[in-house]
């Protein structure tokens, strides 16, 4: 009879938390509102975003090192176009100008990533410090504060060094943890005096499935159905060191945060009263941003993870699943190593419930069980994944804050693409996206959800990894065909500029405003940008012909003295 009652209790207690834990977020209720017109909390941040191989150029000056995305885009057919990152925009000679440009934008922070390899050569902190590297940053960083602009910093963009790629496998090689944690504490010792905001990895998720499964990207690894779950792995714990490595060196002296920054699409159920395709979704959401987030806030990887991989090892009779696990200590270290978290954020999937069989096709992609859809309803501007679904972006956050329990958030990236071919500064699409997505942010801290800032993706045109120069998600255009990268503004420019100085969308007359002058300008934009190619002869004529025809000169005079000289004898 006590056994009884104590199960009974277990039984309630059990149900209790289910019903709290589902009570969390509601699958359920999709509310989609109207236009929000209203401001943001006093104080919140308006910046955009940029990242060292993306942009700096000078891949190999000033005693850089070689990086693995160097490596990957110098292999021909990696890369659309066989496109490098080995100029981009140039970022490493034009920062000052990129600084003017986001000071005539009143941006309040500059999101950028600092280039391991260009401080440290061979990855190691033991080796060698490439001072000149140290003083590019010192410099930029200098050069944002006396302009008012906040550094937020990001520590691994993805440009491991090569040295440790081909000696130790990278990310499938626990040592990186280390070796990371030597870099990041330099970058604290070296910049953290001004730096007040860190990132420590972009996009990790990324890192691990596209450098590791798929190997779409650097350092381009097909190691299916473990490869991914391996480097996350060692990810997540290099993540943890460089948190508890500034909590106990760096944060009494320097009072800063350390977070990281992931990215997430939203999945929605297509059917949003069928339970298992809302299982699938949080599946879909579990495997994307809760396989770093709950490690880090939680203290392990969800349990979906651990149930489906699990189960799917067995299945193909190996002795232990292939999501490595975490031992006690490893847990408590990890959890609450994240200040704040940073939140990419692009687009929207529905999701509903596809069986794998386990067999030959075991990977990251087959673990999950589900199939991802598009509505053909929703605006597909630019790059082929990119759907604009604003709605799922307040869904998002609002998952976050359940999850997490409220953490402080700061979104990293959210932007939008055109093709290449697109030379028209008058990117009305993208105004529509930032408008609609930002006003969806509004709606979310409404809602309660702790966001203190918001970063365009981004700044200029950039390198985009293995698209290469082909989708831009600039808000100033960068003509990569002139040797010197000018940058012209888009209209998107104007609209968000106005948007800082509001703080949010006063009312709909002025916003509408916004759109119409931001048009007017974009034209005359256009046609500068149209002169540009005449820009690029000019100055083909002044490094080219000029020092030509002057040495022709002197040829012909030479000749002629000769010939007087012959004369006269
Ligand atoms: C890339 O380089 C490879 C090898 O040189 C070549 O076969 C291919 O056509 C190139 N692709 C483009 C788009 O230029
Ligand atoms: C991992 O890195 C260490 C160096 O830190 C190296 O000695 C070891 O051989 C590497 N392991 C593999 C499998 O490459």
């Amino acid at each position: 009879m006590l056994k009884w009652c104590i199960l009974r209790l277990y039984q309630v207690l059990a149900l209790a938390l289910c019903v709290s834990a589902t009570d969390d977020f509601d699958w359920t209720k999709n509310e989609r509102t109207s236009f929000y017109y209203g401001t943001f909390p006093t104080g919140f941040s308006w910046g955009a975003g940029s990242s060292a191989y993306q942009t700096e150029g000078a891949w190999n000056i000033d005693g850089k090192g070689m990086s693995i995305w160097d490596e990957f885009a110098h292999k021909k057919g990696k890369i659309h176009s066989n496109d490098t990152g080995d100029s981009s925009c140039e970022g490493y000679y034009k920062f000052k100008d990129d600084i003017s440009l986001m000071k005539d934008m009143k941006m309040n922070h500059y999101r950028f990533s600092i280039s391991w390899p260009r401080i440290l050569p061979s990855g190691l902190k033991s080796e060698h410090i490439n001072e000149k590297g140290i003083k590019y940053y010192n410099d930029l960083i200098n050069m944002l504060l006396e302009n008012k602009i906040t550094p937020i910093v990001t520590l691994y963009h993805w440009d491991l060094p090569q040295v440790l790629q081909e000696k130790y496998g990278g990310w499938q090689n626990v040592s990186m943890v280390n070796y990371f944690n030597d870099f990041a504490n330099l970058c604290f010792e070296r910049f953290g005096n001004r730096v007040k905001y860190w990132i420590t990895f972009n996009n990790p998720w990324s890192v691990a499935v596209e450098g590791y499964e798929t190997g779409a990207h650097a350092p381009g690894l097909k190691l299916k159905g473990t490869g991914a779950y391996k480097a996350a792995h060692h990810i997540i714990k290099a993540h943890a060191k460089v948190w508890h490595t500034y909590d106990m060196q760096w944060r009494s002296k320097q009072k800063g945060l350390v977070g990281i920054s992931l990215t997430a699409d939203w999945g929605e159920p297509v059917d949003i009263t069928n339970q298992r395709d809302i299982e699938a979704a949080e599946r879909y959401i579990q495997f994307y941003l809760g396989w770093f987030a709950t490690p880090l806030f939680n203290g392990d990887y969800p349990q979906v993870m651990k149930d489906y991989i699990g189960r799917k090892s067995g299945q193909q009779g190996l002795g232990a699943s292939r999501l490595p696990v975490f031992s006690p200590q490893e847990k408590s270290y990890m959890k609450g190593t994240c200040d704040f978290l940073g939140l990419g954020h692009f687009t929207t999937r529905y999701i509903t419930l596809k069986n794998y069989p386990s067999g030959i096709g075991d990977s990251y992609f087959a673990d999950r069980d589900l199939a991802e859809l598009v509505d053909p309803e929703w605006p597909d501007p630019g790059s082929e994944w990119l759907y604009s679904v604003p709605w799922g972006f307040r869904r998002l956050l609002n998952f976050v804050k359940t999850q997490y329990g409220n953490p402080m958030i700061y979104v990293t990236e959210n932007g939008v693409s055109e093709k290449m071919l697109c030379t028209d500064l008058c990117d009305n699409w993208r105004m529509k996206y930032f408008k609609d997505y930002i006003n969806e942010m509004l709606k979310a801290i409404k809602d309660g959800v702790n966001v203190k800032g918001y970063t365009a993706w981004s700044l200029l045109d950039n390198f985009e990894w293995d698209e290469g120069y082909s989708e831009r998600f600039g808000l100033y255009y960068v003509d990569f065909r002139n040797k010197n990268k000018p940058r012209y503004p888009k209209a998107s420019v104007q609209f968000y500029k106005r948007l800082i100085s509001s703080n949010g969308f006063p009312n709909q007359r002025e916003v509408e405003s916004w759109k119409r002058k931001a048009v007017e300008t974009c034209s005359s934009s256009n046609q500068l940008l149209a002169a540009d190619p005449l820009i690029g002869h000019m100055e083909m004529v002044t490094e080219i012909v000029v020092p030509t025809v002057c040495t022709l000169c002197i040829l012909l005079s030479a000749v002629f003295l000769m010939f007087l000289l012959r004369r006269r004898l």
